[in-house]
Order: C-alpha cells, then structure tokens, then sequence
C-alpha cells in the first residue's frame, strides 16, 4: 500500500491543517490506548508542540482508500532539547508520540519515520538521540540502548518510622502549585546543569507541575500539592510534587533536590504526614540516602526497576569527549550500528577525566554494537557485565583497560519522561 508520509506545518492554520493536526493528535491518544481528546487538550498540545518547535510526522493513507480523512495510520515526533552527558549539556533529540495503526502495524512505518529523523539529526550535527519506550524490544535495532533506570519504591511511614540521626537544618512548606512552578523550575534548571543522565523538561511540564491542565485528566489539576524545601540559607533547594491516594497513601509525582539535607528533609516532611502510611515515588535516585538514614532501612522497599531513559549515539567523537572518564589511557574502540551513523573504529585517549575521539583505521581493540555504546556511554551498567553478557568483545586485557577507562562510579539519572 502507498502511504502519504508528511511532516505537519504547525504555522499552517488553514483548515485542511488543523484538522490533519488534531486528527494527528487523536491518533496518538488512540495509539496510546487513551480516551478521545477534547477540544482543550488538542488546544494545549499543538501550543507545546509550537513552543518546542515539534517535527510533527505522520503517514496517511491516499486520498482514494477507504478511511482516508485527516487521521494519520502512523504518528511520530520529535524535539531538540539537551541531555546532561555528565561534563556538556549536549544537544539531543527526543523522539516521542510513536504510534501505528493496529490495522497498518509491522508493515515498516515506524521504520521509515524513525530513519528518516534519525538522519535528519546527523544532518543538523545533533550527537545524541533519546527516547523512552513501551517495550524494550523494540528500540535496540535502531542503535538505541536503555540508559537509566526507573526505580520505584514504597515507604512505610506508619509509626515507628525514624531517622537515625537527621534534623532538617531547614524547613518544608507547602505552595499552591502555581506559586511554586518558578521554584519548581529553578530547582529542576540547576538539577538538569548538575546530574549526568538528566533531560531537559519539554514546554508542557509547566502546565503539569503548575497544576494549569491534566494532561491525563481533562481540565486544571485540582490534586497536586507541591512541598518546596528552603535551606538554612533562606533558598529553595528542593521540591516534591504529590498526590493523596487511597488507603492513607501518597504518591510522589515528582522530586528533585541539591542537596543532601533537602533531599532527607523531604522525605522527613512526606513521612511526616498525619494519616499516611505509605509513601510511594516512582523515581527514586540510585544515590538517595534514605535507606541509609533510617533506623529500619527495611522500610524502604522496591516495587519496580526497568529501564526509563535510552539512548543512540549519533556522533560518537562528540558524544565520548561529553562525558566523563575515570581512568587515563587509550583504547581503540570499534562500533557496528546497522545505520551506519555511529559505525568505525575510534581511537579514545582520557587523561584527566577528559577524552580525545578520534577516528582510526583497522580493527578495534574493544568491539560493541551501537545500542551496546547507548548502554555505556553514561556509565549505566559496568563493561565487565556486559562482556559477561556477551555484549563486549575484546582480550582479557583489552575489555580491563577499556572498563578502567568508561565505568563511572556514580549512576546517571533522569527525571524527565516524554
Ligand atoms: C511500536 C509500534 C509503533 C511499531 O510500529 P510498526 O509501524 O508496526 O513498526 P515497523 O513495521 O516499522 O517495525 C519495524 C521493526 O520493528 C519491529 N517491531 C515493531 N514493533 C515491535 C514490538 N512491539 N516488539 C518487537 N519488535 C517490534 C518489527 O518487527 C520490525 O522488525 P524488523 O524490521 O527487524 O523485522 C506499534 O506497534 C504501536 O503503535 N504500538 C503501540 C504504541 C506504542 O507502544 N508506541 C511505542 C511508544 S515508545
């Protein structure tokens, strides 16, 4: 079958655009599994998309075949924003919105979109491309590998629940949600500049974390309830952006904090609710001190961990000499990427935690596949696993150089889903 591929002008308020662009919108939400959209929330996603300058691309089926009208078979999107790579904010592109028709699936569209945006990045010398996804089958035959993880934990903050030795040298107080956002904001802005792993927020979390629109609801957001953290230097250091729920429960939609005391004072506020006995947040960071600062650690238990972030490495001398390095040395690393962009051999030398890429001739020392680098390329998972897993070839010594070199002690994490 042809399909009529496009990329949607959203500057384009003639009719016949508008409607392709909402019939656009309600594709995704039926891809989604999601209820129709309303007029408000079409209104207010073609306004982010605006904003954020969104490639808005989709297939539809030609003008003559049964069902053809404004709603695509196939959505795909994608925006530029930046990635903390742990020594740059790099450029990325960030691809959302995926979805095919049940009646069109398997028969190559999300190929053709993703392929084409992929090599449209490489054009505009964008070295990073990300995504989160439904499935981690899907993904990896296009170079992407899982980056960072979703750790989900519930708290026990029943009675009992103590803190070892921590006094809050500051203070928690509660904001309505739209006179926190520019808190909110600054907060998350100086997170984003600090944590490798982390991506800029796209222009609708101001709408989310304001409380202005339910993009999961319909309307504004009448449950959230945002606690800031203020520093015993009179400065807001800390959010936490969370919801009542049944049976005596919260649950943190979002947190972040700079520093250690607002990150425990925090948590000290949550648990400290009057009838709540369990604190819940789906986002916990790998070096969150929590569990260590409580008498009873057990009360810290996982409820979930799988991938969140992943990452494709577009341009591999940018992307490597972005991140940080732990060891001196060289190593010459070779790369197979099915699309070629990641694909060669490169010559890495770290001195001082910084690398120099550069490309080489012949065959690497170290060989992975491109969606293996998306794995490595923020320190997520140490090289020996990985050789364990077969996912790294190279001698002994070679691998042990290379692990010296790319394995970072502390974990990237990202907050931002999209
Ligand atoms: C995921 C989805 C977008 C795939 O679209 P599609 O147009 O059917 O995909 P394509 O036909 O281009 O498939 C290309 C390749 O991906 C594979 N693939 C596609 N979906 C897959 C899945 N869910 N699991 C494993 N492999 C998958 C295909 O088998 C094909 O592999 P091959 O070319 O190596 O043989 C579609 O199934 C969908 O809309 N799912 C529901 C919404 C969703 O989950 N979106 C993803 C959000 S990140």
């Amino acid at each position: 079958m042809d399909y009529d591929f496009a990329i949607l002008d959203l500057s384009d308020d003639a009719e016949p655009a508008v409607a392709r662009l909402r019939g656009w919108v309600g594709a995704v939400l039926r891809g989604f599994r999601d209820p129709r959209p309303d007029d408000e929330l079409v209104e207010r996603g073609i306004g982010h998309y605006r904003t954020d300058r969104v490639t808005v691309r989709g297939a539809w089926l030609p003008d003559a075949e049964l069902g053809s009208g404004p709603m695509p078979v196939a959505t795909y999107a994608s925006l530029d924003k930046t990635l903390n790579a742990g020594r740059e904010l790099l450029p990325l592109r960030m691809v959302t919105d995926v979805t095919t028709s049940p009646a069109h699936r398997r028969r190559g569209l999300l190929r053709r979109m993703i392929e084409a945006d992929l090599a449209d990045a490489v054009e505009q010398r964008i070295p990073v491309a990300a995504l989160t996804a439904s499935e981690a089958t899907i993904y990896g035959r296009w170079g992407f590998g899982p980056a960072t993880f979703q750790h989900g934990v519930e708290v026990d903050t029943s009675p009992g629940f103590a803190f070892r030795s921590f006094v809050d040298p500051g203070r928690v107080e509660l904001l309505e949600p739209a006179d926190a956002w520019p808190h909110v904001e600054a907060v998350f802005t100086a997170f984003h500049a600090r944590q490798r792993g982390s991506v800029e927020w796209p222009t609708q979390y101001e709408d989310m974390h304001s409380g202005a629109y339910d993009f999961n609801g319909s309307g504004s957001n009448r449950r959230i309830r945002t606690a800031v953290h203020v520093g015993d230097d009179g400065r807001v250091d800390g959010f936490a952006i969370y919801k009542h729920g049944e049976k005596d429960s919260v649950n943190v939609e979002e947190m972040a904090a700079l520093t250690t005391e607002a990150q425990l004072g925090l948590w000290s506020f949550l648990a400290g609710l009057d009838r709540v006995r369990t604190v819940s947040f789906g986002m916990f960071h790998p070096q969150d001190p929590l569990m260590w600062a409580l008498s009873d650690l057990n009360r810290v238990r996982t409820t979930a961990l799988r991938e969140f972030l992943w990452l494709r490495v577009l341009d591999v001398p940018r992307a490597l000499a972005a991140r940080p390095w732990a060891a001196d040395g060289t190593v010459v690393l070779e790369v197979d990427d099915p699309q070629g962009h990641a694909a060669g051999t490169f010559e890495v030398t770290s001195a001082a935690g910084v690398a120099t890429v550069v490309p080489s001739e012949g065959a690497g020392e170290v060989r992975v596949t491109a969606e293996t680098l998306g794995s490595l390329f923020l320190g997520t998972v140490p090289v020996p696993q990985l050789r364990r897993a077969g996912r790294v070839e190279g001698t002994d010594e070679a691998v042990r150089r290379f692990a010296a070199m790319t394995d970072l002690d502390e974990q990237p994490y990202n907050l931002t889903g999209f």
